[in-house]
């Protein structure tokens, strides 16, 4: 996305803190202002088009795409992102399941399925298989064949439930 505009400052709630962020471009995208104005950089940039999901962040309890969002129509609202999943230097549960059902590969994808995973869960404790492909259909994953991060959701959704 390009920018334009005069720079602003934004003001926000991130993974539960008051944020400022100065210099920020009004046609700026909340991914780069996410990544290069609030040291935040888990959400990835893949596609910059809306296609990729691995920008994947909550916005106001919304999972949204970062990417598409303008930096400036967070102000005063609140966004979460992966980074904000994991509690007292503890990984969420998603997180720790994509680890162990191996998932992982290069890693690109994983930060905006955790995101989506961990939507998806929270809206729906016991997903089936096809509600889980359905939830994740948005979040392109070049390594691993999806048949790992199934399991990851899975195995999330048990360790949540027990
Ligand atoms: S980087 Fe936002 S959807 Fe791909
Ligand atoms: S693990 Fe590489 S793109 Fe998904």
């Amino acid at each position: 996305m390009g920018v334009g505009g005069a720079p602003v400052r934004l003001s926000l709630t991130v993974n539960g803190e008051e944020r400022e962020a100065d210099g920020v471009w009004e046609g700026e995208s909340l991914l780069s202002a996410l990544r290069d104005h609030l040291d935040l950089p888990g959400s990835k940039n893949a596609c910059e088009q809306g296609e990729c999901g691995s920008c994947s962040v909550y916005l106001d309890g919304e999972l949204v795409c970062a990417c598409l969002v303008l930096a400036a129509q967070p102000e005063g609202r609140e966004v979460v992102t992966v980074e904000g999943l994991a509690a007292d230097g503890e990984l969420h549960a998603v997180q720790q399941a994509f680890v162990e059902a191996g998932a992982v590969q290069c890693g690109f994808c994983t930060p905006g399925l955790i995101v989506a995973s961990h939507d998806l869960l929270a809206r729906k404790p016991r997903p089936t298989d096809p509600e889980i492909r359905e939830a994740l259909a948005g979040n392109l994953c070049r390594c691993t064949g999806y048949e790992k991060i199934l399991d990851a959701v899975r195995l999330a959704a048990q360790r949540l439930a027990a």
